[in-house]
């Protein structure tokens, strides 16, 4: 069964309350039943993780390198910010999946940028709380197929 690491940034821990009109208003609780459930199946086993913390996100993509299948990203606000997390991510040889909630490209221009789009097979944004299943099916065709779409 592929294993798949699904990482969260800072603030996702708030989802639900957080500017509800942007991120909608579903928990990161109920986000990760749903990959659960979702992860079960197409077969896949899901490692879901929240942090505020930029080193602790490094520590977990360290340890990802040959235990982990695939990595699905949303980085929140380090996207734009840290070289940190891209370094990590470069170290590991597996599919990378970076997503967002929100159309980073249809808000402030500071959120156009990513630090880690360049190293991602592929970008998921603006579909809100089931973008992390389109990210699932995406990365598990990856996995399987170990090709590019
Ligand atoms: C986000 C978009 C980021 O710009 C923002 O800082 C977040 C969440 C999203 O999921 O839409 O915290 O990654």
């Amino acid at each position: 069964m592929a294993r798949i690491l699904i990482l969260n940034g800072p603030n996702l821990n708030l989802l639900g309350t957080r500017e509800p009109e942007i991120y909608g208003h579903e928990s990161l609780e109920d986000i990760e039943i749903k990959c659960g459930n979702h992860g079960k199946a197409i077969g896949t086993d899901i490692d879901f993780r929240q942090s505020n913390s930029e080193g602790e996100l490094v520590d977990w993509i360290q340890a990802a390198a040959g235990s982990t299948d695939g990595i699905i990203i949303n980085p929140a606000a380090y996207t734009h910010t840290s070289i940190a997390i891209l370094d990590a991510l470069k170290q590991v040889d597996c599919p990378i999946i970076e997503l967002h909630l929100s159309n980073i490209f249809s808000r402030e221009t500071f959120r156009h940028h990513s630090y880690i789009s360049p190293i991602a097979n592929g970008v998921i944004c603006g579909f809100g709380a089931h973008g992390y299943l389109l990210a699932l099916d995406a990365i598990s065709r990856l996995v399987s197929d170990k090709k590019e779409f």
